[in-house]
């Protein structure tokens, strides 16, 4: 690993912080490094309309008595290109160039319209050195959300659901208007924090309808994402848990089951990314027409259903990520290629 691949891995685990709270900004975090070769500033962003994580580190830097001169002398590395416009806060690539930096690492260019190398260029042009491209294939995956949002104009798309050792999501009949849990506390205490990762949740009518379900992270920290309801004949009404003001709710009324029309219009709505969690005719529609990105697939080991609603079947070209168990529930992680 060299140098500047380490402070890059450092602004990348800085970064993370912002996982769920950033939207409809990326996550993004910083290293400012002296000619000793020390860590002297250190930043990530939190949230939209918050500093950036330049400015975080750059005011880490100056709290610790740095300063110009210190700057002047120091590299400070990103793992996003520097913004160049006035959005809620003033542009990054700007105060860079004022605070004198002698250098600047980038791990990718900012796929974003209005940024899209106008960062970078006005460092340039203020004569200060910029290398592009360090961890690239890193920096990519963690913003994988922002960037196909917009390399892409749709969100990043995550399947989610819990089947049985027989293959069931839900039983043949039940009695009560709830969800029949199959996998642990633990595991949906992960599936909460999975949902909090997320900019918004999305189920079809028929869920609602059978299991009247919240669709927060309730066992989890973190804001709820906003709740999306395929609902065409606008059978979810009001007295549902779904449309309380626990989170917002989008009910999409679209004449047609296309799932291109469905993440065309979490674009049009500003959605960067989903947790698709229901049932199997909605999953299924996404799995059949090739527009997921991941799939968590959680499989209780101490249930079976005999009969019921069989689980989605992925199709096409997948690999598994990784598979664990957690306590007696098997998690299976897999991306889309
Ligand atoms: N174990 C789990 O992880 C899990 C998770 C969630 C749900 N479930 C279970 O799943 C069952 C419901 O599943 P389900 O397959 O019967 O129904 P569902 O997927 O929840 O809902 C189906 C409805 O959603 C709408 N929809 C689905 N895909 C669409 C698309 N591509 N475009 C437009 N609209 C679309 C349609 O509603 P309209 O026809 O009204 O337009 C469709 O009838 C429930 O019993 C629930 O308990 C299990």
């Amino acid at each position: 690993m060299t140098t500047e691949d380490k402070y890059m891995q450092r602004c990348l685990q800085l970064a993370q912080n912002g996982l769920g709270t950033t939207y409809p900004n990326p996550l993004v975090g910083s290293v400012i490094v002296s000619e000793n070769d020390e860590i002297i500033g250190e930043g990530w962003h939190l949230k939209s309309g918050e500093p950036h994580a330049e400015v975080n580190a750059v005011r880490d830097a100056e709290k610790k008595g740095y300063d110009g001169d210190a700057f002047a002398k120091a590299t400070i590395y990103v793992n996003l290109e520097p913004c160049s416009h006035t959005g809620k806060t003033p542009p990054c690539a700007s105060m860079i160039v004022q605070k004198g930096f002698k250098k600047v690492v980038v791990g990718t260019l900012d796929p974003h319209d209005k940024v899209a190398g106008k960062g970078i260029t006005i460092i340039e042009k203020a004569g200060i050195e910029v290398v592009v491209g360090i961890l690239e294939k890193e920096c990519n995956e963690l913003n994988k959300r922002f960037f196909t949002f917009h390399r892409r104009q749709r969100p990043y798309v995550i399947l989610k659901w819990a089947e049985t050792s027989d293959g069931f999501i839900a039983p043949a009949t039940k009695n009560e208007q709830q969800p029949v849990w199959i996998t642990n506390k633990y595991s949906r205490q992960l599936s909460h924090q999975l949902r909090a990762e997320e900019d918004a949740i999305l189920v079809g009518a028929k869920t609602v309808i059978d299991d009247n379900p919240s669709l927060t992270c309730r066992d989890w920290s973190g804001k709820n994402p906003t709740r999306v309801i395929l609902d065409s004949r606008n059978s979810i009404t009001s007295d549902y848990q779904v449309m309380d003001d626990a989170a917002p709710t989008l009910k999409l009324q679209l004449s047609s089951s296309n799932t291109l029309e469905i993440l065309n219009s979490l674009y049009q709505n500003n959605v960067q990314s989903v947790i698709i969690e229901g049932g199997t005719t909605t999953i299924q529609s996404f799995i059949d027409t090739g527009l997921w990105d991941e799939a968590y697939q959680f499989m209780g080991t101490e249930v079976l259903f005999h009969e019921g609603l069989q689980a989605p079947v992925l199709k096409g070209d997948y690999s598994m990520l990784y598979r664990k168990m957690i306590a007696n529930d098997v998690l299976k992680i897999y991306r889309k290629k």
